[in-house]
Formats: structure tokens, C-alpha cells, sequence
């Protein structure tokens, strides 16, 4: 087999936000897909990095009263330690602001525009006059001029479902100050897309490319190609264009360019050679992994810039579906929007690795986590089909034959036919049909299972004349349960390592069709619990806890730029909209009362939240608080605060919780308990 020169890359997450189970669909399919072509030889790096630039970074670093480079720090710490926790093997993780990204976007831009490819034109755009800024159309809210319904984003409507430009609201306003924006005038760059329409064509046909991809981008060169606006007036948190003091490159310019920053980056920490990879006769092979929701920037604009630039385009982009729970997007009400790190708290990372695996197909469709499917699902394969295999032959071999394997493979057609099933196993993994390489390691599971369930070792383990024969199956058992687990790495990586422990034995392509015979083995341990339903309902408990701090919402946590709509500049608001307005009668329902913390401790197995009892002058309340990570209990006791007196009581798995108090801030250690002035008292209405 000749050794090829891979590079692979999973999108850049976005540093104002955490990681959730939507991205990890991303990077495990990815780490997966790089773990196999590592493993079978090949010269492979899989790099990736933050995606720190962009006006909702920028807002929200102002929110959180960091610096932006501040923020991504902390972000960037926590993403790679959620990462690291699911086995993603990076070779290397950078940020879009280095110094590296620096260099390669401002070379880039250069050679477009000696290229010709940067056109220059004054646009009209709505403008913040109190925060001297231009805005975003997410950042903008009105009346929509369509059907009139109040509150709308700048983009579309809600109501009516009317799309129009931002400037077409009325009664607009910012939804960074409140002002009334202003029309401005300034110049913007443009990219000129529809200069390289012959090549992207071209491309789409040579390439590599999902028919699902090569279908859109079909429909977008039918729509026809646009000029794209590549550059923001300041305030930005991105990089200057050279030669236009106060433009900034668009955060999606410099984004895809992290992804030859980082690799940069390692290649020189490491020596490797980046031209080899990246110069226009390349042979090596380059594949970046994507979500649905960004094909367009990918497949158009990305291969655009490296190719006016002088560099090869990349080799294909594999793009894969949303991740929905329990049949739905991800919801932050019902506790299925669910971050890395809540799942980290209460379960292994291999059963989200092999779940994902086991539905993941080479196509564009979603992908379904359904809680219950998923311990269903890792329990009956991982734990009663391929460790049963090793559970049920080990122990024989430790206690009756002082942990040596047979010096014979006794059933050589039934090993053979394991070890011959790894070609089409390869050849799915590498066409990144995980579902059909799982099926197919699952059926040879259950055919070893069979095999000894017929022979019924324990029973031969009985007999002092069928000893002989109770070893030779179980060294059998344990041989096949080896070729499987080599399979399996990939995707299991931890549970394999302590598989070559036990096996004393390394799991490698080079050496799986050589049997293990006359070979002493370690003693068995058991290699992966089962998943407890009650350990995926207090994740779900865990993810709407991360919402029960307030009675007013924290302030929102920034969102993306926007993606799905290229040529719309939009971007979700980083300070939460005042909401819809509500009566005075409306108002008045609400019974705001003056509390007296006279009791706050921690909640076993709850790690948000803290149980209040609540002093309200002539009774006494029970209310569980999400404000665990901005509050030690100790610290809240004796303290006045403000809480809904009226809201129905809430069974939580915990116990009652009889109201809501009241705090601000976005969360994390920046939740901030309402306190009443001095002379108030329990009791007192807030009004
Ligand atoms: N910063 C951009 C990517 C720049 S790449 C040069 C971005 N970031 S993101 O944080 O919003 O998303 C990162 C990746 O995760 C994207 O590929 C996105 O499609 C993927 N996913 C985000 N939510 C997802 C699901 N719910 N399901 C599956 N993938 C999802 O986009
Ligand atoms: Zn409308």
C-alpha cells in the first residue's frame, strides 16, 4: 500500500460559546475518520483551531467587560479540556488570531487584489450613532414593514415571514444601545466570486464531492455567483486590511485561512513541510469536515480565495447533518441542548463516540440521538456483544492456565473469516460509512458470541478431560474478540488501550492477522460499564439547570455569525432584545417579594444548584436556584433578595422548588443575586 500525505480539518468552533453535542458530532466523526487513516499507515495530520474574530466576540467580550483576546483565552482553554476529555486526537489546535492567520490572510488578500479579484464600492449601511458603530442586520430590530408586527429582526419576520433589508424596518432600533440607527455611507471590499464561476465548476466535477454538494452548488451557480463583501468598518475584532486603515477582513475571510495558520503552526513546531501539502501541484490530499450549514463559504468562496491566491484547492469537504435529541432540535427548555461538558460530568465519552459511529453515514442527512436508543444501544453492543466476548473466556484462561493462550488457533476458517472481513471494514471507514463498518463488526460479534455459546467453555472448564478443549476455545474467543477490537479502535480509542494491556498485545494493522498463540495475557478487568438511564436523566436535569438562574433571563450568550444566508450580514444579537412588551395587567400577576436567605446548601448530584430556604416574613420557602457556579452556599445565607412568590411550584428530581429568585449577568461565575436596599423586609412586595 503506498503511504499517502492526508491532512484533515473539523470546522473552527466559534469562541464565544461552549462546545455542545452538536459540535462533537463534527469532531468525532473527524477524529475517527484521522485515528483510522493514522492507523493504517498513512502520513496524516488533523488540525483545527478557534474561530475568535467577529462582531458578537467583540460584543460579547465588551458584555462580559474582558478584553476580546481575554475572552478567547478562556474559551480557547475550555474547548481544547472538552476535546481532549472526548479523545479528539488533534495534531494541533491554534486561533484564528495568531500571528500566522495574521500573515497568511493579509498574503492572500494581497494576491487577489494584484489578481483583480477585490473590487472596491461605497454602500449604505444602518449605524449606531451612540455606539459609533455600523450594525450588523441581527443587531437591528423593528417594526416589519410587510404586515407591521413589532419587534422583528432585521432580516425577516417572524409573523409573516416577510425577508427585506434592514433598512426597510420601521421604527428601527439598535439592539446594542436602543438608538434610532442612521443611514451611513462607507466603503467595503468585495471579493469577486463570479470571476472564478468556470473553476468552481470545474472543480465540483473533478472533485470528490457528495452529490448533495455538487447538487447545491449546481443551484447556487443557477441563482448566479455574487461579489462578497470581505471587509467591516471598526469597531471590529478581527484584523486590518493592509492598506485601509479602519476595515477589518469579515470574520468567515480569515476563518477557512485558520485552517493553513494552524497547520503552519505545527509545521513549524515539527519540521513538517507545509508547501508539500498546500503549493498548487500538490499530491498530498486535503479534506475539511463541515456541518451542513456552511457548504456554501466551503465549496464557493473558499476554494475561490486559495486558488486566486495561488495555493491548491482542497481535495473534497465533507459536509454531515444536524445532531437532533430526542427526535428535535436541540432545546435549552426540555435539557436536550446539552454542552460537552454537562455529558462529560455524568458519562463516558467512548458511548457518545460509538452511538454517533454507529449512525454516522457518508450523507448529508441528520442524525438522531435518541436518549434512550443510545444506553440501549452501547449497552447491547459495546457491553453485551464485544466485552461479553473477552468477560466470558479471560478468567479460564487466568485461573486454569496461568493467563497463557493456546499454542493452536482450534477453529482456523471462523478466525480467518474475522480478520477477511477487514478490507470491507477499511473500505467503509474510509468511504465514512461508520453505521455499515459497525454493522459489520456487530454481526462477527454476535457469530463469536454463538461460537461460544455452542461450545459452553464453562462447562468444559468442569471436566478434567475436556480442559484441553475448554482452552482452545477460549483462546479462540479471546483471538476474536482481538481482530474486533482492532476494528474498533478508531472509535474507542481508551477502551483499546486497555484492551492491549489485557491483551499484552498491541492493536495495529500490521499485526492483526497474525494470531496470538502461546501468548500470556493479563489478568481481565472490565472494560466499559453500563450506561444507567438514571446517569442520562441527570444530564438532561443537568442541561435545563444551566437555565434556572434568573426570573428575568440572563443576559443571552452571543450566538454565531450567521452562516446560512451568505450574502445576508447578519449577525445574532449578543446582548439579549428587550422582549415583547407586556401589560400593566400583565404586570401586575407577578408577586415580586423580599426574601431572606436564612438557609442555603449544595444538592448531592446536582452540580448548579443550590436549595434555598427562603425567609418571606410569615412563611417559609424551598427553592432550588442555578447560581451554584457563581455562589458558594455558605456565602448567601442571611441575605435579602427578591423572588416570584407566585410562580407554581415546580417538582424538580431534587424535591419542590416553590419560586424563583432573582439575578442578573450571563452565567458562569457572572450571576449576580438581586439585593434589595437596606430596610427592606421579608415579606415586602416589589413593585
Ligand atoms: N466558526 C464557524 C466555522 C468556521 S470554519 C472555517 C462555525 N462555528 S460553529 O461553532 O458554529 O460550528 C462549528 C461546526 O459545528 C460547524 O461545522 C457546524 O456545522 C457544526 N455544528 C454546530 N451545531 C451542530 C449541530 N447541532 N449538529 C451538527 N453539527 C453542528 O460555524
Ligand atoms: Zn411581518
Amino acid at each position: 500500500m503506498t503511504q499517502r500525505k492526508i491532512l484533515i480539518t473539523s470546522a473552527l468552533p466559534y469562541a464565544n460559546g461552549p462546545i455542545h453535542l452538536g459540535h462533537m458530532l463534527e469532531y468525532i466523526q473527524t477524529d475517527i475518520w484521522s485515528r483510522f487513516q493514522k492507523a493504517r499507515g498513512h502520513q496524516c495530520y488533523y488540525v483545527c483551531a478557534d474561530d475568535a474574530h467577529g462582531t458578537p466576540i467583540m460584543l460579547k467580550a465588551q458584555q462580559l467587560g474582558l478584553t476580546p483576546e481575554q475572552m478567547i483565552a478562556q474559551t480557547a482553554k475550555e474547548h481544547q479540556a472538552d476535546f481532549a476529555e472526548f479523545l479528539i486526537g488533534f495534531d494541533n489546535y491554534h486561533s484564528t488570531h495568531s500571528e500566522e492567520n495574521k500573515q497568511f490572510a493579509s498574503e492572500i488578500y494581497t494576491k487577489l487584489d494584484q489578481g483583480g479579484y477585490i473590487k472596491r464600492k461605497t454602500i449604505s449601511q444602518l449605524f449606531d450613532p451612540e455606539k459609533q458603530m455600523f450594525l450588523p442586520d441581527r443587531f437591528v430590530k423593528g417594526d416589519c414593514p410587510k404586515c407591521g408586527t413589532t419587534d422583528q429582526n432585521g432580516d425577516s419576520c417572524d409573523s409573516c415571514g416577510a425577508t427585506y433589508s434592514p433598512v426597510e424596518l420601521k421604527n428601527p432600533r439598535s439592539v446594542v444601545s436602543g438608538a434610532t440607527p442612521v443611514l451611513k455611507d462607507s466603503e467595503h471590499y468585495f471579493f469577486d466570486l463570479p470571476a472564478f464561476e468556470q473553476m468552481l465548476k470545474d472543480w465540483t466535477r473533478s472533485g470528490s464531492l457528495q452529490d448533495e454538494m455538487a447538487n447545491k452548488l449546481q443551484e447556487w451557480f443557477t441563482e448566479g455567483l455574487q461579489q462578497w463583501d470581505i471587509s467591516r468598518d471598526a469597531p471590529y475584532f478581527g484584523f486590518e486590511i493592509p492598506g485601509a486603515p479602519g476595515k477589518f477582513f469579515y470574520v468567515w475571510l480569515d476563518a477557512p485561512i485558520g485552517y493553513l495558520a494552524s497547520f503552519k503552526n505545527y509545521c513549524d513546531k515539527t519540521g513538517v513541510n507545509f508547501d508539500q501539502f498546500w503549493q498548487k501541484d500538490s499530491e498530498a490530499e486535503i479534506y475539511h469536515f463541515i456541518g451542513k450549514d456552511i457548504i456554501y463559504f466551503h465549496s464557493l468562496f473558499w476554494p475561490a480565495m486559495l486558488d486566486g491566491a495561488g495555493y491548491r484547492k482542497p481535495t473534497s469537504v465533507y459536509a454531515h447533518g444536524f445532531v437532533t435529541v430526542n427526535g428535535a432540535k436541540m432545546s435549552k427548555s426540555r435539557g436536550t441542548f446539552i454542552k460537552a461538558r454537562t455529558y462529560l460530568e455524568h458519562l463516558n465519552p467512548e458511548y457518545l463516540r460509538y452511538y454517533f459511529a454507529s449512525k454516522l453515514t457518508s450523507n448529508i442527512t441528520d442524525l438522531d440521538l435518541n436518549l434512550e436508543d443510545f444506553a440501549q444501544k452501547v449497552n447491547a453492543d459495546l457491553v453485551g456483544k464485544v466485552v461479553n466476548i473477552a468477560s466470558r473466556c479471560a478468567s479460564f484462561i487466568s485461573k486454569k492456565f496461568d493467563g497463557k493462550l493456546s499454542a493452536e488457533i482450534v477453529e482456523p476458517a471462523l478466525l480467518a473469516e474475522f480478520t477477511a472481513a477487514g478490507e470491507t471494514i477499511a473500505e467503509s471507514f474510509e468511504k465514512r460509512e461508520f453505521a455499515r463498518a459497525i454493522r459489520e463488526i456487530m454481526a462477527l460479534a454476535d457469530k463469536a458470541n454463538q461460537y461460544i455459546d455452542a461450545k459452553a467453555p464453562w462447562v468444559l472448564a468442569k471436566n478434567e478431560a475436556t480442559l484441553t478443549e475448554a482452552h482452545l476455545v477460549c483462546s479462540m474467543g479471546i483471538n476474536l474478540f482481538r481482530v474486533l477490537m482492532h476494528y474498533l479502535k478508531p472509535v474507542l480509542p481508551a477502551m483499546a488501550k486497555e484492551v492491549e494491556l489485557f491483551l499484552n498485545a498491541e492493536l495495529s494493522w500490521s499485526t492483526y492477522q497474525t494470531a496470538l498463540t502461546n501468548h500470556s495475557i493479563n489478568v481481565f478487568k472490565p472494560l466499559m460499564q453500563r450506561v444507567e438511564m438514571t446517569k442520562v436523566e441527570a444530564m438532561v436535569e443537568g442541561s435545563k439547570e444551566n437555565l434556572q438562574p434568573t426570573a428575568a433571563a440572563p443576559v443571552a450568550n452571543a450566538a454565531a455569525e450567521p452562516k446560512a444566508a451568505p450574502a445576508a450580514d447578519s449577525a445574532a444579537s449578543a446582548i439579549e432584545p428587550i422582549g415583547e412588551t407586556i401589560s400593566i395587567d400583565d404586570f401586575a400577576k407577578l408577586d415580586l417579594r423580599v426574601a431572606r436567605i436564612i438557609n442555603a446548601e449544595h444538592v448531592e448530584g446536582a452540580d448548579k444548584l443550590v436549595k434555598l430556604q427562603l425567609d418571606l416574613g410569615n412563611e417559609t420557602r424551598q427553592v432550588f436556584a442555578g447560581i451554584k457556579s457563581a455562589y458558594q452556599p455558605e456565602q448567601l445565607i442571611g441575605r435579602l433578595t427578591v423572588m416570584v412568590a407566585n410562580l407554581a411550584p415546580r417538582k424538580m428530581r431534587f424535591g419542590m422548588s416553590e419560586g424563583m429568585v432573582m439575578a442578573a449577568g450571563p452565567g458562569g461565575s457572572d450571576i449576580f443575586l438581586l439585593t434589595p436596599d437596606d430596610g427592606a423586609t421579608p415579606g415586602m412586595r416589589v413593585k
